[in-house]
């Protein structure tokens, strides 16, 4: 969670201009290459004679869901904006903000018009009159090469001049809350708002506003493409669709691994080379700190949405962070309080006193469980968002997993 400079931004982007020479700048598709292959050809054809309502049900087909981390039903949201009187508008959530996650990251730097394509398609759908593209800072590569490749959208004439319009994050976790988010592109302070009214209803400047996160948008691009069978056809452990898992920790080889949604953590750690020579499997976060720990034993059950609610917490943005027998839970429970404290907006008491006391009380030889809990409670009843009320993940399932530890 550094900000990067401006200067940072300005010699990516010279590097570009450059031709992709600098070490930080990976090559990736541009306009023309992904043309050749069929590029914009769907979204040419929807705006030319494309029924809205058709692509919904292909899209609700599929059974996408919101892969920034919620897993709303994705087709659901495009009824509510469309019901809604324009003007209308859009906002892509690029803020990929959960400590672990860099999917969004991973595609941006080498697909970007499969996403851009995936947005303009949504944009056409809920008939939006601008899209805002609001994109984390710490992510100056992706930055620079959405600059570029907009301006080049521009002069192919595939979006009107001004249509998309970038803007830049500062820094902030919370504003990755898709109701901050809004408020930072209006140009104040990004603090979370009440729902509802939903965003769907009234979002950027109180119009009606579709946010989707950056994934979503490369699926909808995909399911346009290939048909929804391209999701639905995936099959695994009784779960359908396909799961990009970021994974980091203690595993051989980190990265992005796309995989059926139907996965176990079993699977994504093979997927990621096995565990680091000399360590043991103990842990792992499923999403995030968000999501709090579980234990290795949890070992057989689909890393997907819903299925891990009997176990207390959710997959989440799928941020798989691998704990081995080397590392403490204890440890890293403090660590996501510290972080959340550190990054709660402060707006309300039982999230912003919440995470600071949780810190005090997480620091001390034992933990006062009863206490904990009596705080966790307290914090997910109350808190605006779900920053405070996702918190208490970490310290409920280091409680309940690893009760020796604390
Ligand atoms: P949410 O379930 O409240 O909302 C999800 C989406 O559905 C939103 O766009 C919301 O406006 C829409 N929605 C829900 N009910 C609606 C209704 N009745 N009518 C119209 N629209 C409706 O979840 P939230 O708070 O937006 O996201 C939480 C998730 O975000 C967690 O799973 C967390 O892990 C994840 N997350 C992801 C991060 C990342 O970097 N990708 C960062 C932090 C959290
Ligand atoms: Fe801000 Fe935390 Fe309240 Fe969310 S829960 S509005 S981050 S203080």
């Amino acid at each position: 969670h550094h900000a990067i400079d401006n200067a940072t931004v300005t010699k990516v982007r010279a590097a570009i201009d450059a031709g992709h020479t600098h070490a930080e700048i990976p090559a990736y598709e541009g306009l023309e290459a992904y043309q050749d292959a069929g590029g914009y050809d769907t979204l040419r054809t929807l705006r030319s004679d494309g029924d809205w309502e058709a692509v919904q049900a292909q899209v609700a087909e599929s059974g996408l869901r919101g892969l920034g981390g919620a897993g709303f039903p994705s087709g659901k949201k495009w009824g509510f904006v469309r019901a809604e009187a324009g003007p209308r508008y859009m906002a892509v959530n690029g803020d990929e903000g959960e400590p672990g996650t860099f999917k969004d990251r991973w595609y941006l730097e080498r697909t970007p018009h499969l996403f851009l394509e995936g947005m303009l398609i949504a944009a056409w759908a809920v008939a939006a009159d601008r899209i805002y593209l609001y994109m984390r800072d710490e992510y100056p590569a992706a930055i620079a090469i959405l600059r570029d490749e907009l301006a080049r959208l521009e002069q192919a004439g595939i979006i009107a001049p001004g249509y998309v319009d970038l803007r830049r994050g500062a820094g902030s976790y919370i504003c990755g809350e898709e109701s901050a988010m809004i408020e930072s592109i209006e140009g104040k302070r990004g603090i979370p708002r009440h729902r509802p009214p939903y965003v769907a209803q009234r979002g950027i400047f109180d119009r009606p506003t579709l946010v989707h996160n950056v994934e979503t948008l490369i699926w909808v691009a995909r399911v346009c493409r290939e048909g929804p069978q391209v999701l639905s056809a995936v099959e695994k452990n009784g779960r359908r669709g396909l799961r990009n898992y970021s994974v980091s920790g203690r595993v051989r080889v980190p990265g992005v691994y796309l995989l059926p949604a139907g996965s176990t953590i079993t699977d994504v750690i093979a997927a990621a080379g096995g565990m680091c020579a000399g360590h043991r499997f103990m842990a792992y976060q499923p999403g995030g700190p968000s999501s709090g720990l579980l234990p290795a034993r949890i070992d057989d059950v689909p890393l997907d949405f819903d299925t891990l609610a009997p176990y207390g917490t959710f997959i989440g943005s799928a941020a798989v962070v691998v704990l081995s027998d080397q590392d403490s839970a204890r440890a890293a429970a403090l660590n996501m309080l510290a972080f959340f404290a550190d990054e709660s907006c402060g707006q309300c008491t039982p999230c912003r006193v919440g995470c600071e006391k949780a810190v005090k009380l997480m620091q001390a030889d034992r933990w006062d469980q009863d206490l904990l809990e009596d705080l966790s409670q307290v914090m997910v009843d109350a808190s605006i968002c779900g920053l405070g009320q996702a918190a208490p993940n970490a310290i409920r399932s280091t409680i309940k997993f690893f009760p020796d530890e604390v």
